[in-house]
């Protein structure tokens, strides 16, 4: 159980309102007064480089910051977390994905991870040899993992970083209940040669549960029968039952656990596409990316531990300077679905605002995640983020070391991940604009004001030497735990989602509406918009 203290009565608190108000140093300044500041506001783990010295923060709010964390019992939640306590209270959960990857110590969770591993390490290397045969009797080329939020956004983001890992299988994802994603890719798939696997944590969500079926008929429909279900479906879930009922063998079966939440579960058996892409052993590699971090993030203390700092300066940006949102911008195109990962990780984590003594919290909590990959971004959104009126931090992250041989083109990269955040940081003064204006362009209008660039916009930068599966786990468990960290300062439960459940609830009686072909009982907007889509259907 975790302890509710609300952060706005500490006295760290009241000091940082204090520090932000008082704040008037920009970041530029801020690298004058301190020749160290790189030094004191960057760290390296493994082979991962953390910069968060452009950023608003001075040893005084950091110190300020640190005492928070103190105060908020941090240090007593990280145990509690580790431990294996039920801090998931609104579920009765504990939340203990960091077990999932915890492969050089044993402990009493140790075997039935195993058990898992190892049945998960079995079936991808018999589908990647070729040993495991579709009715037909040729090898799997294709795999569709069937699965949506956690069941999805996880597996496939990873799936992408690692490309180059990539053996003899093309997986393919499927997540929306719309049935153009599904169509789109059964139209290139060979029933003969694809399996599917059924990953739901519950194995009752709408989406899954209907593509799910529909790739069952699909592939009844078009050779496959009864009997070879067995080959071509399996499934990942902690719910044995609804997987019986859905008539896979539960043989065919990979578990987990009620203590891995949804948005945490690629290091689970829900990994199995990723182990199936990429190899068993590159997802172990993954597996002890991630342990490396959890054992940083575990025994560092707060000054030096990258995620508690990380964390830190998102809550001075989204409680104290009230900057809403973090853009998360990879400069990697293997790294594109990082964003949206992250978008649920963070979001469905922390978009909260009750707090855990159950009263309604008067302060800010998660911010909002956004992002797309550099460069195609910069030629989209990066115009707000340099001069609009909203202060967006931006996580920028680069990978050293590319995958390709096309150096001019990662030259180019990388001098972009460079430039993008040194133009945050100074800005374009005035002076500077007159000297380039020198003569008159002959325009009616003077451009000067609009091509001063205010500068001072905080960044973090993530350099990774290269993106193999051991770094990939390390960046991902990174992240989790700042989002653990910030959703423990603002007293919140980070691993329930009661919040999803409302649209859900509402959706059933429409759709059973819809088959009827009534409007129902609505407020009047939804009535019209169910009159008019049921008008317009053919
Ligand atoms: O969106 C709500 C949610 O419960 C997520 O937390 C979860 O990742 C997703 O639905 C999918 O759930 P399941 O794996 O049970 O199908």
């Amino acid at each position: 159980m975790l302890p509710s203290i609300d952060p706005t009565t500490t006295k760290s608190w009241a000091e940082l309102k204090v520090l932000a108000k008082e704040s008037n140093s920009s970041i530029q300044e801020l690298f004058q007064k301190d020749p160290k500041r790189v030094e004191k506001f960057s760290f390296e783990l493994e082979s991962t480089y953390f910069d968060f010295s452009k950023n608003t923060i001075d040893d005084d709010t950091m110190s300020a910051l640190l005492a928070l964390a103190k105060e908020c019992e941090l240090a007593d939640a990280i145990k509690a977390l580790f431990s294996g306590a039920k801090i998931n209270q609104t579920e009765d959960r504990a939340v203990l994905h960091t077990e999932l990857r915890r492969l050089s110590e044993k402990s009493s969770y140790s075997d039935q991870v195993r058990k898992e591993l190892d049945k998960v390490e079995k079936a991808s290397d018999r589908i990647i040899n070729g040993e495991w045969k579709g009715y037909s009797g040729r090898r799997i080329t294709d795999i569709v993992n069937i699965g949506i939020g956690g069941s999805d956004l996880g597996p496939k983001m990873v799936t992408y970083a690692l490309r180059p890992y990539w053996k003899s299988i093309k997986p393919h994802f499927i997540s929306n209940v719309d049935a153009q994603q599904l169509h789109e890719e059964l139209e290139e798939l060979n029933p003969e040669t694809t399996l599917f696997i059924i990953a739901s944590k519950t194995f009752t969500t709408q989406e899954t549960m209907t593509n799910a079926e529909t790739a069952r008929s699909w592939f009844l429909k078009n050779g496959g029968s009864e009997p070879d279900v067995s080959r071509h479906f399996v499934a990942v879930s902690t719910n044995k039952k609804a997987v019986e009922e859905f008539g896979i063998d539960t043989e065919n079966m990979f578990e987990f656990w009620d203590w891995v939440g949804g948005r945490y579960s690629l290091w689970s058996s829900i990994g199995l596409v990723i182990a199936c892409t990429i190899g068993y052993s590159d997802f172990e590699n993954l597996l002890l990316g991630a342990e490396a971090m959890d054992n940083h993030f575990k025994d560092s203390d707060f000054e030096n531990n990258i995620p508690i700092v990380a964390a830190l300066i998102g809550i001075w940006h989204n409680n104290f300077l009230g900057y809403e949102s973090q853009a998360i911008l990879p400069y990697d195109h293997r790294l594109r679905f990082l964003p949206s990962y992250l978008q649920q990780a963070d979001m469905e984590s922390n978009g909260k605002s009750v707090d855990r003594s159950g009263k309604k919290v008067n302060y800010q909590t998660g911010p909002i995640i956004w992002g797309e990959p550099g460069t195609n971004g910069q030629h989209a959104f990066y115009q707000l983020i340099h001069q609009g009126t909203k202060i967006i931090p931006c996580d920028f992250l680069m990978i050293a070391n590319p995958a390709h041989e096309y150096t001019d083109h990662h030259d180019k990269l990388l001098s972009n991940f460079l430039a993008q955040p040194e133009a945050l940081l100074k800005g374009k003064s005035k002076e500077e604009v007159q000297a380039e204006l020198q003569e008159s362009n002959g325009l009616d209008i003077d451009v000067l004001p609009f091509k001063i660039f205010e500068g001072n916009r905080p960044s973090t930068s993530i350099l990774v030497n290269e993106l193999n599966p051991f770094n990939l786990g390390m960046l991902i468990s990174f992240y989790e735990h700042k989002i653990f960290v910030q959703g423990v300062i603002w007293n919140i439960f980070s691993f329930d989602q009661w919040g999803v459940e409302l649209g859900k609830q509402l959706a059933k009686p429409i759709l059973a509406e819809i088959q009827k072909k009534e409007t129902g009982n609505h407020d009047a907007s939804t009535s019209a918009l169910m009159k008019g889509a049921q008008d317009m259907r053919k």
